[in-house]
């Protein structure tokens, strides 16, 4: 497609538009594992929330500030609600930040990469200039389950001096976690905002520090959370940021004023209050993406380990691009990343045991493997 629209501003034209990936009929038998949904159907109570919704509470526009939201949140994790700022998603927070932080080449935006496309997309919008700092990795093709493969670059971000540094934590697509320790280093030397993307937050090993703590530290650092993924409410669009009050009056000046509909609003509370149901089925994902992950080392491929409910991954034989086009064939989505900074590597999305099975199956179908799904793995 040519860039020739002269409707728009210069910044905008210039821009590729992001592809949302096409979304399969609910009957058909694609098994989508290309967009880290979750596999699970969302909390029952958030379920009986939706239907207890009546057409009065429909008529009027809905709180400004989504308060029963923000109070369920501020319940749940022991956060003032007015350390709460409730958006349509963490994108829409994202966009939010960036268009009340950035500009040019004096404000620009941060990222150690590879990581989540989106943050470099809207500073390619504002226009803000991107400054892409590489995680200091280990060989790309080490087979093992070491935890520092990927480190924070700190120092070299901190000389960046970004007006906003955005970091998802754990990191997509490579699934890596940063000890909170290097977040706080890092918070210590900035004086723009710190981005803290906690979207995949819930996959992480049980006891793992949040950078909530940060927050009440460092009056600049912001974290972003979504019920897209753990509480299995990508449809629902809805996403919260927890920073201190002045970083937060700033960024929310951007906000539509009645941004959350009520419908939303009333399902997010039933679903943030429903902390049992979302670890039950958290640990359920862990332990998939545990099995999934040792039964393609037993066919000698090279996982990255991983936090988040997916997986990054590069086949021993072929390249990771004939295994995505064969997988697809077979009607299993997968994501592709041809990048240099990822060289030919394939994110999966970690589904049920069953849907896991049916991919090992295919794969071992496409290159017979010997080994089985549940061969000597663990939780
Ligand atoms: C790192 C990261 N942040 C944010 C999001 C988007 O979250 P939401 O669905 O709340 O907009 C995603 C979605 O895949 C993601 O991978």
């Amino acid at each position: 497609m040519t860039n020739s629209n002269r409707y728009v501003r210069p910044a905008i034209d210039r821009t590729i538009a992001l592809q949302a990936s096409p979304r399969p009929d609910s009957r058909s038998p694609i098994l989508k594992l290309n967009s880290n949904e979750n596999p699970y159907p969302p909390s029952p109570q958030a379920i009986a929330a939706l239907r207890s919704i009546n057409g009065d509470s429909l008529r009027r526009y809905p709180e400004a500030n989504a308060d029963e939201f923000r109070h369920a949140v501020s319940r749940e994790f022991d956060i003032p609600p007015d350390w709460i700022l409730v958006t349509n998603g963490a994108d829409v927070l994202l966009d939010h930040i960036v268009r009340a932080c950035a500009e040019g080449a004096d404000r620009p935006v941060v990222i150690p990469t590879p990581t989540y496309p989106l943050y470099a997309h809207l500073a390619t919008l504002q226009p803000a200039e991107t400054i892409a700092i590489p995680y200091q990795t280990t060989a790309a093709t080490t087979p093992v389950d070491q935890p520092d493969t990927y480190r924070l670059p700190i120092d070299a971000i901190a000389a960046a001096n970004g007006a906003i540094t955005c970091i998802a934590n754990p990191n997509s697509p490579t699934g890596h976690t940063i000890p909170l320790e290097d977040l706080r280093r890092l918070a210590a030397q900035l004086t723009g905002v710190l981005v803290i993307d906690e979207a995949y937050v819930d996959f992480q090993q049980p006891g793992t520090a949040s950078a909530l703590e940060l927050v009440r530290e460092f009056e600049q650092v912001i974290v972003l959370r979504t019920l897209s993924k753990g509480y299995a409410l990508a449809g629902l669009r809805l996403g919260f940021g927890v920073a201190n009050p002045r970083l937060l009056s700033g960024i929310a000046k951007v906000k539509p004023v009645y941004n959350i509909d009520a419908i939303a609003v009333r399902v997010g509370a039933a679903a943030i209050g429903d902390r049992a149901y979302k670890d039950a089925r958290s640990a359920m994902i862990r332990q998939t993406r545990s099995r999934f992950t040792q039964a393609l080392r037993d066919r000698g491929f090279t996982v990255w380990p991983s936090s988040g409910n997916f997986v990054l991954l590069r086949p021993l034989i072929g390249s990771a691009r004939s295994l995505h086009d064969e997988l697809r064939s077979r009607q299993i989505w997968t994501r592709h990343y041809p990048q240099p900074d990822l060289a030919d590597q394939l994110r999966i999305t970690i589904g049920t045991d069953t849907q896991m099975q049916q991919v090992i199956t295919t794969i071992d179908d496409i290159a017979p493997q010997p080994k089985s799904f549940c061969h000597g793995a663990t939780g």
